[in-house]
């Protein structure tokens, strides 16, 4: 992966995302109509599925270990409200010290594997005023900062078996399955807010000044990961859902005390308390998402 100008860089990454596919059809997981991928706190989605089979990522030859505690880090694959689905409980993110490519990869094998349809979870600290920790807040549009920068995981030589050198990203957002998603979540119980979400490197969280920057740049909401995986997903053209958990509060001023070492502790336990109800809401947009 070292060059990633040459096209044997290209033939080395379809060898690898071949492999994990091989390998995750060779272990029994059906062939998925629609992918989840479950971020922070929320593992427990892998576990609604009917007879599942399950798989560590580290089974799976090329796939990124999962170093985050909260990431259970496997794969699960079963059948979600009667569709075949695919849930990986983890994923792989740049602060990790992994490659724009790396923290994509879950999404090139899911297409590798068949998928049409990509469910994105992640926790996220919330920029909006109005947000609360336990909201949802639906994706509409993102800032991928990273990416803007040259950490997108399209750079380098172009797969034109998968899509187009410079993919369009706006629309990304599947409308019909956000449609579903308010509705659903309200039926839940969940505060359900329609924002644009920011995607910072980290792994520290943002300076109250950071904060302010995000939010006057039209960012609602805040998280290290998610940008990599839906690009990558779009070039591919498939569909895309992405939600939010709103984790916590982003702080826009100095504190009086600073108490950093408690707010992965806090996006964890936010994140356990919401997982129920959003597991019951991807259910249930699974159940509604094939065939239409
Ligand atoms: N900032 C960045 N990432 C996050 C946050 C946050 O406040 N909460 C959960 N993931």
């Amino acid at each position: 992966m070292s060059d990633p100008q040459s096209i044997s860089d290209l033939t080395t990454r379809r060898t690898r995302v071949q492999s994990a596919a091989d390998a995750i059809r060779a272990a029994g997981l059906l062939a998925p109509e629609v992918a989840v991928i479950a971020g922070s706190g929320l593992s427990g989605l892998a576990d609604r599925m009917v007879d599942a089979v399950r798989l560590p990522f580290g089974d799976i030859p090329g796939w990124p270990a999962s170093t985050v505690q909260g990431h259970a880090g496997l794969l699960a694959g079963g059948l979600l409200e009667g569709v075949p689905c695919l849930i990986a409980a983890g994923r792989a993110h740049l602060y990790e010290g992994y490659s724009p490519f790396e923290a994509s990869f879950n999404v090139r094998v899911f297409q590798a594997l068949g998928a049409r349809t990509v469910i994105v979870t992640n926790a996220a600290g919330g920029l909006n005023a109005s947000y609360r920790p336990g909201d949802l807040m639906l994706i509409t549009d993102h800032l991928f900062l990273p990416g803007m920068v040259g950490m997108n995981p399209l750079v380098g030589p172009n797969d034109d078996a998968i899509g187009p050198r410079f993919p369009g990203v706006a629309g990304g957002y599947d409308l019909e399955l956000g449609r579903q998603v308010m509705a659903i979540g309200a039926d839940l119980g969940f505060r359900v807010h329609r924002g644009v979400y920011a995607m910072v490197a980290g792994p520290s969280f943002e300076s109250p000044a950071e904060a302010r920057f995000l939010k006057q740049i039209g960012a609602d909401a805040v998280g290290m990961s998610t940008c990599p995986e839906v690009v990558v997903a779009r070039h591919a053209g498939l569909r895309v859902l992405g939600l939010s958990l709103i984790t916590n509060r982003v702080l826009m001023a100095q504190p009086e005390a600073v108490a950093d070492a408690d707010l992965h502790e806090e996006v964890m336990a936010t994140g356990a308390a919401a997982a129920e109800r959003l597991g019951e809401l991807v259910a249930r947009v699974v159940g509604r998402a094939t065939g239409t």
